[in-house]
């Protein structure tokens, strides 16, 4: 994992990284109130900007998550998919196609959401490459994501794979309750033509994720 790369992003939901202890040593924690910890969370950031409140506020899904220790039971699983899945916006012309060189300028750009970026000058990146190696070009990548290199040659170029892509950038917990990525379109980091940038970055035969180059 490129350490570096990962902590220069403000792209994690707090809530969820604080609580996302490992289970074996979770066991052991003493039992706080839950509404303990939401004040110690609110009070680590002072001179937060307005709209941090919110993302200092676990919603239902990062609740449950956090009870669970990231692996909930496989009926409330089911339950967060759903509901993540239900309240995807998709693209009003229908395509999830974008612009693949806008996706890896998205994906190589860890800007947005940091104190320092406030206010915003530009677009939020997607801070991709923190996680995920995605073209054999870049030897800059973290890997707590998988591998996406060849993601849209390895499934064919398929329609539904592209569709099922953009719900995966999204909200990534509409398809692993409980990912570690970050909910890109719920959480309002990326918008939804810059999500379709990224989507083509992924599943386009030129980008350069499929051409290897
Ligand atoms: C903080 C780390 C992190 C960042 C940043 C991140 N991801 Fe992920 N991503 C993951 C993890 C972890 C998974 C595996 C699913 C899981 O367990 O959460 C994943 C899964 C995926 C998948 C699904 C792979 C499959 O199996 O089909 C896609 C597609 C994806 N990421 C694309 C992206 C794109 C595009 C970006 C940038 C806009 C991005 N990710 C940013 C951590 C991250």
């Amino acid at each position: 994992m490129h350490i570096a790369r990962l902590f220069a992003t403000a792209l994690f939901p707090l809530a969820t990284v604080a609580f996302a202890t490992p289970a074996a040593f979770a066991q052991q924690a003493p039992k706080i109130p839950d509404a303990r910890v939401d004040a110690v969370v609110k009070a680590a950031f002072p001179t937060a900007p307005a709209d941090w409140e919110s993302r200092l506020t676990q919603d239902a899904t990062m609740k449950e998550c956090s009870a669970h220790h990231n692996a909930p039971p496989k009926a409330l699983a089911e339950t967060i998919q759903k509901r993540e899945k239900a309240a995807i916006e998709y693209p009003a012309d229908g395509k999830f196609m974008g612009d693949w060189k806008k996706g890896e300028a998205l994906a190589q750009s860890g800007y947005g959401l940091r104190f320092s970026d406030y206010p915003a000058r530009r677009a939020n990146g997607g801070n991709c490459y923190a996680c995920h190696q995605l073209t054999r070009k870049e030897v800059s990548f973290g890997t707590l994501g998988p591998s996406l290199l060849d993601y849209g040659k390895l499934r064919g170029f398929k329609e539904a794979d592209v569709k099922l892509a953009y719900e995966k950038i999204y909200d990534s917990h509409s398809a692993f309750p409980c990912s570690n990525m970050p909910r890109f379109g719920k959480n309002k980091i990326l918008t939804i033509e810059q999500i379709t940038d990224a989507v083509a970055l992924l599943m386009s035969p030129e980008s350069p994720v499929n051409t290897g180059k």
